[in-house]
């Protein structure tokens, strides 16, 4: 059964057949380089995956909202309302649809009625590509369908998406994975300036090479405090160095006046964290640009130095990401592999040779279950669309 299949099924069984159900799509993502500088005034550079999460959804004529997910069926449906919308409440995964229902009220996108929705999703759970931005991007497209909220852009639907994170569950996430889910365009990755939004679409041709990503299936926890964290540390590196650079993010510094001016930096690990942030801003920068003078050598010099950073300076890898990222790069025809995402978990991006895949599955796969003890999931992963309704079935 596909995706769609499964939530309409799901929506069937759990809220009946009757009436106008519609069904809509929002996608996952990967992040090719740019991390953790989305928050700091940088760039970013990911794309939207074919993975993502379905709705099968339907207006309700009293107030009442019902989710119900055939991904976590144990848990039945949830019922609530829309005069239950409290933010920073614990409710598990139902937060992410209720945040992005307030989301819209506080912009004065208020509901008058309630709806029913089932979802079901094809990304790995914990995975780091991105399912809760998905959900929320996905419940941001189904209250503009179900209630002709047309001016509302899915440039909106990421920013909706990002408030509803940061003020209704608690993550301090920046713009970055909601904007490719909303914004993703097939076999496109974006360059996105997240101090400005401005963004170009690049064509991603890997020609002779696959999109390899890794899932380390590490269970982690911490990750939102410890991101919340990172965050704190940017912005107190920044406060030192507005001492004497009138710059408003991170984002702007160029790597000569990180280095002139670092000693302003008080705290070593906050200098660290700074570090990352301007030096991985312009490798992005300058990733892109190997990219469009075809350079994918150094494309993939640049991904590996962005693991490294992010292993030593931001501290945001884990030792299951650096077993696959170190033996990726001794393996001929890897371009390049690095760990995606939030952090402390989740999956490596690598870029590799058709002829190498299959040597990179099974030698990574051996060397994995031997040092972790379990096993890494391998999959082969196309950039695909935005978020769009689904009208053949
Ligand atoms: C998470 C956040 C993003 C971004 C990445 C790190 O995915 O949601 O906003 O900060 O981590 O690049």
């Amino acid at each position: 059964m596909t995706g769609q299949q499964t939530a309409l099924q799901a929506f069937r069984q759990q809220f009946g057949d009757s009436g106008d159900i519609r069904l809509f799509f929002a996608p996952g993502r990967v992040n090719l380089i740019g991390e953790h500088t989305d928050y700091n005034g940088g760039h970013v550079f990911p794309c939207a995956i074919t993975l993502g999460t379905y709705a099968a959804a339907r207006k309700r004529s009293d107030r009442k909202l019902r989710f119900f997910s055939a991904n976590f069926p144990e848990t039945g449906v949830r019922e609530t309302s829309l005069d239950e919308l409290n933010p920073l409440e614990k409710c598990g995964w139902i937060g992410y649809p209720k945040g992005v229902v307030w989301a819209f009220a506080e912009r004065g996108c208020r509901l008058d009625r309630g709806f029913d929705m089932a979802i079901y999703g094809d990304i790995p759970n914990g995975s780091g590509l991105s399912s809760s931005a998905s959900l929320e991007v996905l419940t941001g497209l189904v209250l503009r369908s179900l209630y002709g909220f047309e001016e509302i852009t899915n440039q909106d639907l990421a920013l909706i998406g990002q408030k509803s994170e940061n003020e209704y569950n608690g993550m301090h996430c920046g713009i970055m994975d909601q904007f490719a889910s909303a914004m993703g365009m097939e076999n496109h990755a974006i360059f996105l300036d997240c101090s400005t939004l401005q963004y170009t679409y690049a064509p991603i041709e890997l020609q002779g090479m696959k999109l390899q990503v890794t899932n380390t299936n590490k269970k982690h926890s911490l990750v939102d405090s410890e991101y919340n964290l990172r965050r704190e540390q940017c912005a107190e590196a920044l406060k030192d160095l507005q001492q004497e650079l009138p710059v408003h993010a991170l984002g702007e510094l160029s790597i000569e006046q990180y280095e002139t001016y670092k000693s302003l930096i008080r705290d070593e690990v906050c200098r660290r964290r700074a570090k990352h942030a301007v030096y991985e801003n312009q490798r992005t920068i300058q990733a892109v640009e190997a990219l469009q003078a075809r350079d994918l050598q150094k494309f993939g010099r640049l991904m590996n130095e962005s693991h490294v950073s992010l292993r030593d300076d931001y501290e945001t890898s884990c030792p299951e990401a650096d077993i696959l990222a170190e033996e990726a790069w001794k393996i001929p025809g890897v371009i390049g592999s690095r760990i995606t995402g939030g952090g402390f978990g989740g999956c490596t991006v690598s870029i590799v040779r058709d002829e190498a895949v299959e040597e990179f599955i099974s030698t990574l796969s051996g060397i994995y279950r031997e040092k972790v003890g379990f096993d890494a999931s391998f999959y082969s992963l196309g950039i695909g669309g935005g978020p769009r309704e689904i009208t053949e079935t």
